[in-house]
């Protein structure tokens, strides 16, 4: 079960940017991307629209055994389907954001949508040649054999500032006080499926503190190059 095409694993916490630079990086690569996290929200979109007590764990595990999911892997047009509605925004919406944690610490909901997620992730590398593929535990269960393995990081600081833009479009003070729980809880709820301030052995770490999100994008391309040299 080896993986097609060549595969780029990103990881890190919300906030760190990889959504939108492993999203640019696929597009300059001409290769597929595919968001893991998002495939997360979608299920949790899916429990919620079905009734699911999530507390309930076997109820999730359930529907996560028949979730009529579709997801493209074209950096250009990244659509996600439930059953055929367009949930691209709905899973984006802060009842996700709450909800998703619970959602992703059940083991069995993990290995059946790291099932689908090879499956995609083989497909989209068939097709384009390669891959970036974006999540939390990417480097290290889902593609650990890929060529090119990268944590982004920012600090705390840095990634209050950019969700407060994302959320408020402002990072003043009381924007950032207003994110600041809600980054500071996920973190903390993200850490029961992994940690993330320290990389598996042969991954490397990105810093993007103080980089801009071009400057952000050109860092992984280097390790790219590198890893291809
Ligand atoms: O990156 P994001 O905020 O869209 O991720 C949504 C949630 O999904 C986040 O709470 C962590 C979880 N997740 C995960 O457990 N494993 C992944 N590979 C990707 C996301």
């Amino acid at each position: 079960d080896h993986l097609s095409g060549f595969v780029i694993a990103v990881d890190g916490p919300s906030g760190s940017g990889k959504s939108s630079v492993s999203k640019q990086v696929a597009r300059s690569l001409g290769y597929g991307f595919l968001d893991t996290g998002a495939m997360y929200r979608a299920l949790t979109w899916w429990c919620l629209e079905q009734g699911v007590d999530l507390t309930d764990q076997d109820a999730v595990i359930t529907t996560a055994e028949r979730f009529p999911l579709s997801i493209g892997t074209d950096p250009d047009a990244p659509t996600v389907t439930v059953g055929g509605t367009d949930v691209a925004a709905a899973i984006r919406e802060p009842r996700i954001s709450t909800n998703v944690s619970a959602v992703a610490a059940v083991l069995p909901v993990r290995e059946i949508l790291r099932v689908l997620q090879r499956r995609l992730i083989s497909k989209a590398g068939r097709a384009t040649g390669g891959v970036v593929a974006e999540g939390r535990d990417i480097t290290t269960v889902v593609a650990p054999d890929a060529p090119v393995r990268i944590l982004l990081t920012a600090s705390q600081e840095a990634r209050l500032a950019r969700r407060s833009k994302e959320l408020h479009g402002a990072a003043d003070a009381g924007a950032v006080a207003a994110t600041r729980s809600q980054v500071v809880d996920r973190d903390r709820a993200d850490s029961a499926v992994s940690e993330f301030t320290v990389a598996a052995d042969g991954v490397t770490t990105i810093d993007t503190s103080h980089l801009d999100f071009q400057g952000s994008v050109e860092a992984v391309l280097q390790v790219v190059e590198a890893a291809r040299a």
